[in-house]
């Protein structure tokens, strides 16, 4: 995956109002590109560092979340399609009795195997458009996030040399009224989130929000739940051996327009570390 932008993705992204750190420009660390803003530029260009923690086993990193509680057994064992029924199936809280599908991922439904994928995305709960459709990521704020993915040279469905995504959250199920998850809710669905990693080997995993970062690195950040997003941004981080890079929901980023830049950085990160590893 490399930073070349041509011309068409450059103006998607001034379509969307994104601001792009050029890969032809001057190295970073040289020269400030007048058009990123100071900060933003100051989170992208640190990235490409990796954290030096310890790395946790998986069965470390599920600790913190199985030990609360253990009503859905074997999770770490299922194979894609287990996994898939298991989560068709899943009756483990309340919400199943209020969702009318269950969001598993990308194209979930018709894949068999899992074919490793290039990245993968991790937003939170799905709302009330991708239950309807058993899709994540389906209203404006996928657009968005397709948008930006593709400027990235990443699509869903990857066609003429794009790179793999594979979309998901945190959640598999609506919460009545778009609620936050409660923290039953988020242990009982989390291993279902920490399988698909293990089976789709992604090269990068992108979380997109709060509750999202708290899913993949309790293990690796221990006062993960408290810091601040803007904090767990501009580093690259890791679940088990896979580089995360944290960034804000796009649904935040839609009330909060300027925050797109940040977002942009982020990518920008993801695909800087992807280029020099
Ligand atoms: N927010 C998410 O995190 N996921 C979706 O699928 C939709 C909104």
């Amino acid at each position: 995956m490399t930073l070349n932008l041509d011309p068409r993705q450059r103006a998607m992204l001034a379509e969307m109002g994104v601001r792009v750190w050029l890969p032809d420009a001057p190295a970073p660390e040289e020269s400030t590109p007048a058009h990123v803003p100071a900060a933003a530029h100051a989170q992208a260009t640190t990235l490409a560092k990796p954290i030096d923690r310890a790395l946790p086993t998986a069965a470390q990193a599920l600790e913190p979340v199985m030990t609360q509680l253990k009503a859905v057994q074997g999770v770490s064992d299922m194979d894609w399609q287990t996994l898939q029924t298991s989560v068709a199936q899943c009756h483990a809280c309340g919400l199943c009795q209020t969702r009318k599908n269950t969001v598993f991922g990308t194209a979930a439904s018709d894949v068999t195997q899992p074919t490793p994928v290039d990245w993968m995305v991790v937003g939170e709960v799905p709302g009330a458009a991708e239950d309807a459709q058993a899709q994540p990521f389906v209203g404006e704020a996928g657009q968005l996030l397709d948008n930006m993915l593709r400027a990235c040279g990443l699509s869903r469905k990857p066609e003429n040399g794009q790179g793999s995504v594979f979309i998901t959250q945190v959640l598999k199920c609506s919460t009545p009224g778009n609620r936050n998850p409660n923290p039953e809710e988020l242990a009982q669905c989390v291993p279902y989130l920490h399988r698909q990693i293990e089976l789709l080997q992604p090269k990068m995993i992108v979380v997109m929000g709060r509750f999202a970062a708290n899913a993949l690195l309790q293990a690796s950040v221990p006062d993960v739940q408290t810091l601040p997003l803007g904090k767990l941004r501009g580093q690259v981080h890791r679940f088990n051996q896979v580089p995360v890079v944290v960034t804000y929901h796009p649904a935040y980023v839609m009330r909060n327009l300027p925050e797109k830049a940040k977002v942009w950085a982020d990518l920008c990160l993801a695909m800087a570390h992807l280029s020099a590893t």
